[in-house]
């Protein structure tokens, strides 16, 4: 199915359709949708896209074949959506940052850069062969963390109705519990080797929950609960709920893109309306593009293959990342085979015979 999903992931980030601007879409009807939260809303385009009878959700579940736990399986969507926010907000790069200070956290605009070298096996095992099995593995790893969901600030205060005012103590009390289990993950990081294990991991998982979104697999559509937090205990500039407008578990999938996926269109940590994503800066439909003409869409019909679609003419080639014409490819692959051959006569007469005695060794066990 997916051969190299870290070349694909990247794929995936160049193939959202920026340049597909919705030239009518800031017209009178348009906004008379719009929801209550800003004027030109993304979440109705999706909604409206992607806006499915309930019936499905029920068929996809029975297809699966065995009986399903549907309270389990949300459950687990939950929290694994809540370990991968956690990750999209506030993760740094683990594998080239030694301040944590300083480190810039931009997941939630972009995949990791450069991409991962190799994936998690095990995620990628278990995410590869199914949905369930994919959710069923990260849920039950995601037992033995410190920073569990159902122990986060937001979510106490919402389960318990919680408010600042009436309940400060006992919202203080939790807060510190909570920031004690993050930073318990953040140094020590069980049940992952350590941090940079759990940064392979949660990004191999990312890649797979957000690629499980993009081919809108039914179980994701809704969270059966508010997630517009940073998974990041109490966040004392928003408090439990952010109230991001790109987020709204009512709509189609909100939850799991604002969870699982970067959002390159609105690369914003926080969007208090529609408008800030639009006239951004950094919405890459700004540039060329007036007031009014600004909208950017993360095309999921687009994206469900992984795979990036060359201009006529062109191959894709998976060591350079790039979409190469046919003669630069064969130029470029029989180069690759020199070096290849070149570096295999350069091992000493010791590498040689070791190579043959593992060799051996491992072909013998199979
Ligand atoms: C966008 O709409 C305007 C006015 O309706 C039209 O003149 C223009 O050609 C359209 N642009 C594109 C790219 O379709
Ligand atoms: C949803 O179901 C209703 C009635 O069963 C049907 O009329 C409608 O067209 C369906 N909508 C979609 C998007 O399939
Ligand atoms: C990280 O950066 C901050 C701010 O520049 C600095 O104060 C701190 O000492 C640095 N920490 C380490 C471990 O280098």
């Amino acid at each position: 199915m997916i051969n190299n999903i870290n070349t694909i992931t990247l794929l995936f980030i160049s193939c959202i359709l920026c340049d597909n601007i919705f030239n009518t879409s800031i017209g009178t009807e348009e906004i008379t949708y719009a929801s209550s939260k800003g004027i030109q809303d993304f979440s109705q385009i999706l909604k409206e896209k992607f806006v499915t009878n309930n019936s499905e959700t029920t068929a996809a579940s029975a297809s699966s074949g065995t009986e399903v736990d549907i309270d389990e399986l949300r459950e687990n969507i939950r929290d694994i959506g809540y370990y991968l926010r956690s990750h999209k907000f506030n993760e740094y790069d683990r594998r080239y940052e030694t301040n944590s200070t300083t480190a810039e956290r931009i997941y939630f605009k972009t995949f990791p850069r450069p991409p991962l070298r190799s994936l998690h096996w095990e995620v990628h095992k278990y995410c590869e062969s199914s949905f369930m099995e994919c959710v069923n593995y990260l849920a039950k790893k995601l037992r033995g963390v410190a920073a569990r969901r159902t122990d986060d600030t937001s979510i106490v205060m919402m389960k318990q109705h919680w408010k600042w005012k009436t309940n400060t103590a006992q919202i203080e009390q939790v807060d510190e519990e909570c920031k004690k289990n993050k930073k318990l993950d953040d140094h020590i990081a069980d049940p992952f080797e350590g941090p940079l294990e759990r940064y392979q991991w949660r990004v191999t998982a990312s890649y797979f929950m957000c690629w499980y979104t993009m081919k809108k697999t039914p179980e994701l559509k809704r969270f059966h609960e508010k997630c517009d937090n940073f998974a990041n205990c109490l966040d004392y500039n928003y408090g439990p709920y952010n109230d991001d407008a790109r987020v709204d578990d009512l709509f189609d999938f909100s939850c799991a893109l604002y969870s699982f996926c970067p959002n390159p269109c609105c690369p914003l940590k926080y969007a208090n309306m529609m408008n800030d994503c639009l006239n951004s800066p950094e919405n890459p439909c700004y540039r060329q593009n007036n007031v009014g003409q600004r909208a950017c869409e993360a095309d999921l019909e687009q994206n469900s293959e992984f795979r990036c679609i060359c201009h006529w003419g062109y191959i894709w080639d998976e060591d350079s990342r790039e979409c190469l014409s046919s003669m630069a490819l064969s130029a470029l692959k029989l180069k690759r085979k020199e070096k290849t051959k070149i570096e295999m006569m350069k091992l000493t007469l010791w590498e040689k015979i070791k190579n043959i005695i593992f060799w051996r060794k491992g072909s013998s066990s199979n």
